[in-house]
This record gives structure tokens, sequence and C-alpha cells, in this order.
């Protein structure tokens, strides 16, 4: 099978980025588009990590009855991938993702709850990072990501996953940045001016953030375009404008101005009240994140009297969940204006059985070990790269009688609950929370408790 062919593939499983997969000729085909049951004919265009790329040309069986995507950038856009599967499939494929990623590790599952659907499957999003870039034409373009380049950008006019207040931000500012003449930066030239707008909303106070990006300043320019815009959209509660003058494409910087309001929004989850700074990580469909927050503390079970460790623990969100019932929790997270907010929103809530620690988890969790802590449940939520070894080895020599582990990676959780069964615990359940529908993206939260020791 070589680049060119036309090939007739029965999908019969899905990769951990929701891509079909199929076995034609003794090769492993990925089938973007498909899902498993789909019979395509598809043309073979190319490899991707070692697997032949093939594109479906025809479906001569569907397994699934696709709807019509509702967003005009389908397909185009990198994001939302899945916006033709009707929603009761996204969660029955999410609920085959994780269940296939813990079978491939080995991990013993007590049981698989299902998926917890999201409150609202579109329109969920309180924060959306958008880049600029220069069409071929030479005119500037603000928008999101095309599937799978990260140098190519296509202009965004509605996004399904956001605000109408965000896709009003968007329009608005691409509007005046060209009217005033802005160049976006260069990545190759490192040269230009406009880099990210990242637009933030808080669902329930309706408070609105917005962050722009800029190469350079002070400038005239800018200050006439954020004049503009916040003119035009005075619905904004707060704007800040961030230098970043690396080469890394990251929407973070070396200084920051707040240009209107008080620099950070409030957003209400579980009816506690919580500050975002621009910086800060936040659950981005805060009312699922009600959910889950609802459902990592029935898994802890009843908290009265207990110490509970919470690591990964951002602004503290699940943390004063806990600490409603908890006798003390720690929350500890690398990121120091997160612990800055923790600790605000903890005094705020009026939760007094509230610490906080600035640092990574795995530093202070070795630490908080030999230092002969005890905790009687750990909540851990890493990022997508999981635990770190020395967070593994310290749990295992903690032995709190419960772990909860919420995860955005189900290949990562994997892994990390083989590495806790070794450690003697057993996986009780496991259940898929959908934080983001319309993309193959998943949440998983895993109850685990530890075992009695072996005899001998
Ligand atoms: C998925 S978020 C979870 C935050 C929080 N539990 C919540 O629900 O809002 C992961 C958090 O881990 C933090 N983080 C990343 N690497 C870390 C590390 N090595 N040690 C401690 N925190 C880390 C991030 O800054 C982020 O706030």
């Amino acid at each position: 099978m070589k680049r060119g062919d036309l090939v007739v593939a029965e999908v019969v499983a899905m990769s951990p980025q929701g891509e079909g997969l199929a076995q034609v000729e003794g090769r492993t085909l990925i089938v973007p588009r498909a899902v498993p049951g789909d019979r395509v004919e598809a043309r073979v265009r190319g490899k991707q990590k070692g697997r032949l790329l093939a594109m479906p040309e025809q479906f001569i069986e569907r397994a699934v009855n696709r709807q019509e995507a509702p967003c005009q950038h389908f397909g185009r856009c990198g994001g939302c991938r899945w916006q033709d599967l009707p929603y009761a499939d996204q969660l029955r494929f999410k609920e085959g993702l994780v269940a296939g990623a813990l079978a491939e590790r080995d991990v013993r599952v007590g049981a698989y709850l299902p998926a917890l659907p999201s409150p609202s499957p579109f329109f969920y999003r309180n924060k959306m990072e958008f880049s600029f870039s220069t069409s071929p034409e030479g005119s500037l373009m603000l928008g999101l990501h095309v599937r799978g380049r990260f140098d190519r950008v296509f202009d965004v006019e509605e996004c399904h996953l956001q605000s109408a207040l965000s896709n009003r931000v968007v329009g608005a500012v691409r509007r005046h940045a060209a009217a005033l003449g802005l160049p976006a930066y260069d990545l190759k030239t490192h040269q230009g001016q406009l880099r990210f707008l990242v637009v933030r909303q808080a669902v329930q106070t309706g408070e609105t953030l917005v962050d722009l990006v800029v190469a350079q300043y002070p400038n005239p320019e800018v200050d006439a375009l954020i004049a503009a815009v916040l003119a035009e959209v005075p619905e904004i509660t707060t704007f800040v404008l961030t230098l970043h003058g690396g080469k890394a494409q990251v929407a973070t910087g070396q200084a920051q101005w707040v240009v209107k309001g008080r620099g950070w929004i409030e957003e209400v989850c579980g009816g506690l009240r919580f500050v975002i700074s621009p910086r800060s990580f936040f659950q981005t469909n805060p009312l699922q994140a009600e959910n889950l927050y609802a459902e990592a503390c029935r898994l802890g079970g009843d908290l009265e009297g207990m110490a509970v460790l919470d690591l990964y623990c951002g602004t503290g969100s699940l943390s004063l969940h806990l600490a409603r019932s908890a006798r003390s929790v720690l929350g500890v997270e690398v990121v120091a204006e997160s612990v800055e907010d923790a600790r605000n929103n903890a005094q705020c809530n009026g939760l007094a059985n509230c610490e906080f620690v600035a640092g990574t988890a795995e530093e202070v969790l070795p630490a908080l070990q030999r230092e002969g802590k005890r905790f009687d449940r750990v909540f851990v939520d890493p990022p997508r790269a999981g635990l770190h070894p020395k967070v593994l080895a310290a749990l295992g020599a903690l032995r709190a009688p419960q772990v909860v582990y919420i995860s955005c990676n189900p290949l990562t959780l994997a892994d990390d609950l083989g590495g806790l069964e070794t450690l003697g615990y057993q996986v009780a359940t496991v259940q898929p929370v959908d934080m983001f529908p319309q993309t193959p993206h998943c949440e998983v939260l895993a109850g685990l408790v530890l075992a009695e020791p072996a005899a001998g």
C-alpha cells in the first residue's frame, strides 16, 4: 500500500485522539472522521506517527447517523472534531476510549460508571485563546488554528463553544486592529505586534476579562485599539494588556498592565465564589465543573473530621468544596498567582480550614511525607502529563486510605492507575465526566481504595 492508493477500510477501533483505526493488508490505518463500525473508501495520504493516514472519500456504511454540524468552521477548525456526531454517541465513544486505555495497561476496575453528560453541549467554554496571523493576501487574521497546523490560523466568525459576547469581542478586535494597520507577530521573522487574544467570561456572573498579548509596548496604536474595542464592547468588565517579547508562542508574558477594571473576574461554582486572574487555571466548563467537584467529593465519602490533601489545586476550586465538610484541606499548586487566588478564595468564602502551598507536587509531597504528615484522603488533578514518579512514590509511602484521581488524559491516567495498583490501591470506580463536548477530549474521575496489605 502506498500514498495515493484508494482502499476499502473497516474501522474497528478509535485512537486515543478520537480518530478511526482500521487494519488493511496487515497495516494499521488512521482514518480521520470515521468511527468504529464505519466502512469507508479512503485515500492513503502519507504517514502519521508510524501509521498510514487515509482520508475517507466515501462512507460505504455508517455506524452512526451523522448530524449537520452547526458551526460554519467545522472540518477546518482544530477544535470541535465531533460536531457531526450525536451527543449520546460522543459520550459512548468517550466511555470506550477510557475503558480501552485502561484495558491496554491491564488496570483492574471495580465498576465503570456511565459518562456524565455536560449540562450544555454547546457554548459551554468560559475561556478561549485566539491567535493573530497574516493571510497570504496580507490581511490581518484573528482566530483559531487550522486543524493539524500550528502555523496556520483562520478567521473565526462565530465559535459555538464560547458566548455571543466573546464572539463580538473577537470581531471587534480584528476589525479595529486591521483599520489601525497593526501587524500580526510573525513566527518566522519575529517581527510584528499582535500575538494572542484571550477572552474569559464567567458563566454565573457574566464578568468578562480580555487579555491582549503584544510583542512591543508602549505603542500608541495598541492604546488606540484597546480604546476602540472598549467603546464598542462596554460589557468587557476588565481589560489586561500583556507584553510578550520572547520567541515562544505562549499567551503569557514578562509584563502586564490592567487597562480597565480590577484585572480579574469572579465566577460562582457550587455556591462558592472564585477569583480568576489572567494566569490562573479554572475549569473551562464551569457548569460541568460543579458536577465534577460534587462527584469527586462524593467519592471521598464522609469527610467529617478528616485531613485532606488536594494536589495540583489551581485556584482551590476543589479544595474549597472539600473544606466545607473536611477538618482541614492542604492544597499544593505550582503557579504562585493561583496559590494567591486560592488563599483569597478561601478567605472570601469564610473557609478558615484551608492552607495552600506554592511548589511542585514532586517536591512538596515527598517533603510532607518525610515530615510524617498523615492524610485521610488525597485528591489529585494533574495536568495531561500525569503524576511525576516522585509523586507516585510518595503516595505509596503516605498510604492514605483513599485516593481520588481527576484526569484530563486517559493515557497517563492508565499509567498512573497501574502504578497505584502496584502500591496496593484498588481502582473501585472509573467515570468519564464530559467537560469538552464536541471534542474527543475526556475528563475522568477514578476512586481508589487502599487494599489491606497481603498477609506475609
Ligand atoms: C488540571 S489543573 C487542576 C486545577 C484544579 N484542581 C481545578 O480543578 O481547578 C492542574 C493544575 O496543576 C498545576 N500544576 C502543573 N504542574 C504542577 C506540578 N508539577 N506541581 C503542582 N501543580 C502543578 C497547574 O498549574 C494547574 O493549576
